[in-house]
């Protein structure tokens, strides 16, 4: 793809309220959002508005009393998905399940029918969960190590898809007049028994539009990142500067090249948390308005989220940051790595540290043309392919679509309206083919052409 094609992608972080910034308080805010759909239909509408090619709905699967609000009070994401595919037309709808906690033949069910249900417009966050909480929900004795949560990942994942086959795409034909509805030499068993699944197949849905709904990932660990860039569509990136993005970029892209793939069809979205303002003195009000919420008995929670939900009031906040590396590890390992890293290096006290995590990277808060423009740098130098958009106070996403994407569209940069029906072709991913039909085709001589 050239240069001048290429166009950014955006998907909006559908939060609900209170990720751990105390804007549940904020006057304007739904403090019990989370379970309110009215909130998610306006957010899914205005996000449309904005041509976003994808909503996203985060998830994990264990809460305890320190968890932020929006932790503690929310919907399940397949569920609410399908509820919004049925008040929009566009926007694809990509929700987080986890492959430590869930049966590859459900998870493929569920995702084919939001594919049906939403005429091609499903994606899946594939995660393998950080909070060791998560065991005790499933009757587990024990929450896999980090490196064998990956195992199951790509596991489980090329299980999915390969249910997701089980029927080629003119498989079910329904004639009323022969009494056919299906042809047997179209419907495919998988019998797949592997280290972690045992799945016989076939799967009992049709293929959906987009053939394999897409894949999302946000590994960043060493195993994370071979995963990611091996067995995913479009990776969502976590925090760090223009150039940690920059590095994170070139790697995964590499990566994905020497998995012999064709490193333009995997997309990299970092975080983008945005303050807008018409002048600079907006700016500033928004700025401190959205500082003067944060308490610090709140941010110390949504420190801890990272490193296995770590139980950080119990140490000195204006002392040095506490050693938890280790906690981290087998946690969210490259999150926590990096507030470490950044911790030591700018000699931050706990206090700083949990502050600092929360607050938006500087670039991207001010005037219009200034967002804008960071955007843009992202874009074409190498950080960025888009971003995955999360908001925090009530109004940053109608200030993004006011005042931002208007610049981005005029600058050719971004989308005026959608030129596809479905996630794969916002994106601009080819649908793969079924596997089975493939094979016959190569099987099979093709007539010459006359
Ligand atoms: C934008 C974004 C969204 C994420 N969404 C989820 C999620 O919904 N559920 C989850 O368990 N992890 C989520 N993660 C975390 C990743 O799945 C992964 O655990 C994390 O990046 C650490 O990867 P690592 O273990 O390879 O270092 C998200 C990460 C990012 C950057």
């Amino acid at each position: 793809m050239t240069q001048a094609q290429r166009q950014l992608h955006f998907g909006l972080i559908l939060a609900g309220t209170g990720s751990g910034w105390g804007d549940w308080r904020h006057p304007d805010a739904h403090p019990k959002g989370s379970t309110d759909i009215d909130l998610y239909i306006q957010q899914a509408q205005r996000a449309e508005a904005g041509k976003f090619d994808f909503l996203f709905v985060a998830d994990s699967v264990s809460i305890n009393e320190r968890s932020s609000p929006h932790y503690l009070n929310r919907f399940e994401p397949l569920t609410i998905l399908s509820a919004l595919a049925a008040v929009t037309r566009h926007i694809g709808l990509v929700g987080t399940v986890t492959v430590s906690y869930s049966e590859p033949y459900t998870v493929a069910r569920q995702f084919a029918s939001l594919d049906h249900i939403s005429k091609g417009r499903a994606g899946w966050n594939v995660v393998t969960s950080w909070l060791s909480g998560s065991a005790a929900n499933y009757g587990r004795p024990e929450h896999p190590p980090h490196a064998v949560r990956y195992g199951i990942a790509a596991e489980h994942l090329k299980v999915v898809q390969g249910l997701w086959d089980s029927w080629e795409d003119d498989a079910i034909v329904a004639n009323r007049e022969t009494g056919q509805f299906f042809e047997p030499a179209k419907l495919h068993a998988l019998n797949h028994q592997g280290a972690h699944f045992s799945v016989a197949g076939p799967l009992n849905i049709a293929r959906s539009r987009q053939g394999q709904p897409v894949i999302f990932q946000a590994g960043a660990s060493e195993d994370g990142r071979n995963f990611a860039s091996r067995q995913s569509d479009a990776i969502f990136a976590g925090g760090g500067s223009f150039e940690e993005a920059q590095g994170y970029y070139a790697d995964v892209k590499r990566r994905a090249t020497g998995f012999g793939r064709d490193a333009s069809q995997l997309l990299v979205l970092p975080g983008l948390r945005t303050i807008v303002g018409r002048d600079h003195a907006e700016v500033e009000r928004k700025y401190r308005e959205a500082r003067s919420l944060v308490r610090i008995e709140e941010a110390l929670p949504a420190l801890g989220r990272s490193f296995n939900d770590h139980d950080f009031s119990v140490y000195p906040l204006d002392e040095p940051f506490p050693d938890v590396a280790a906690l981290g590890s087998e946690s969210n390992r490259s999150a926590s790595e990096r507030i470490v890293k950044l911790a030591r290096r700018e000699n931050l006290t706990l206090r700083q540290t949990a502050l600092r995590v929360l607050a938006p990277r500087d670039e991207f808060v001010g005037t219009p043309d200034k967002v804008a423009d960071a955007i843009q740098r992202w874009f074409e130098q190498g950080a960025a392919d888009g971003f995955i958009f999360g908001q925090v106070l009530p109004g940053d996403l109608k200030d993004f679509v006011e005042l931002v994407v208007p610049l981005l569209q005029e600058r050719g940069l971004y989308r005026k309206d959608y030129a596809a029906q479905t996630l794969r072709g916002h994106l601009g991913l080819p649908v793969p083919e079924n596997r089975y039909t493939s094979a016959r085709l190569t099987a099979t001589p093709q007539p010459a052409e006359v």
